[in-house]
């Protein structure tokens, strides 16, 4: 799957997708990350991709025109029509694990579209397919926003996370038992430095050695989790 983000700052998100999981898959050939700079599709001498509002007021507003000559540019090279361009935005549709699983069955390369400074052009949301929000909050631009969503798309796709890793975990819409069961490694006891808790311990059962035990009590941990109130 190939991911293309349009941004102002394509060196904001160079370390993030590079690194970690992410930067193994893209050296294995699982997905490919290209971040292209708005800027590159300006056509004056100063590079201009804003303008001011019609009808006054603060900010400058990102230009449709630009956004398109990039849009049709990155079309053309994104396995032609199978792309699918997301603006990020606050008002966006609520992006959850369905949207990333509804994303990775869709099978469509994703052109993600960072807007940044006061907004972007009413019209731009009319040539793009879908509007996503991370959440109720505003960030200073899409870019977190777009990094949120290839991660979670790509590591959805074979390849890119060991297969053991998907199979019982939390918010998976696939299960009713959404969160996973709690997780405990060494050491065995631990006692925090500077709160008064005393010792904190790993729970018997799972230092027993008998697996079905192991196993059903997983699934009551995780079933409580999942059911227990806010
Ligand atoms: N841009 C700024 N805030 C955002 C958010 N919460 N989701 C998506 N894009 C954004």
């Amino acid at each position: 799957m190939k991911f293309a983000i349009l941004t102002l700052f394509p060196e904001m998100l160079e370390p993030f997708l590079h690194g970690s999981i992410l930067g193994r898959a893209i050296e294995q050939g699982v997905i490919e990350i290209e971040l292209c700079n708005l800027r590159d599709w300006a056509t004056d001498k100063h590079k201009s991709v804003d303008d001011t509002p019609y009808g006054g007021g603060p900010g400058m507003v990102l230009r449709v025109d630009v956004i398109d000559r990039a849009l049709a540019e990155l079309k053309s090279k994104v396995k032609g029509q199978r792309s699918k361009v997301i603006l990020l935005t606050p008002q966006g549709q609520q992006f959850t694990q369905a949207t990333a699983e509804q994303l990775v069955t869709d099978d469509r390369d994703l052109i993600l579209i960072a807007g940044h400074y006061e907004g972007f052009d009413e019209r731009v949301r009319s040539i793009v397919d879908r509007e996503l929000s991370i959440g109720d909050y505003v960030l200073t631009g899409g870019e977190l926003p777009a990094a949120v969503v290839v991660d979670a798309v790509a590591r959805l796709l074979p390849g890119v996370l060991n297969p053991e890793s998907l199979k019982d975990e939390s918010f998976s819409t696939k299960s009713s038992i959404t969160l996973e069961y709690p997780h405990y490694t060494r050491p065995d006891s631990y006692t925090p430095i500077s709160q008064q808790l005393g010792e904190l311990t790993v729970p018997d059962i799972l230092k027993s050695g008998d697996h079905q035990k192991i196993a059903a009590w997983r699934l009551n941990e995780a079933r409580k989790r999942t059911h227990k109130p806010l």
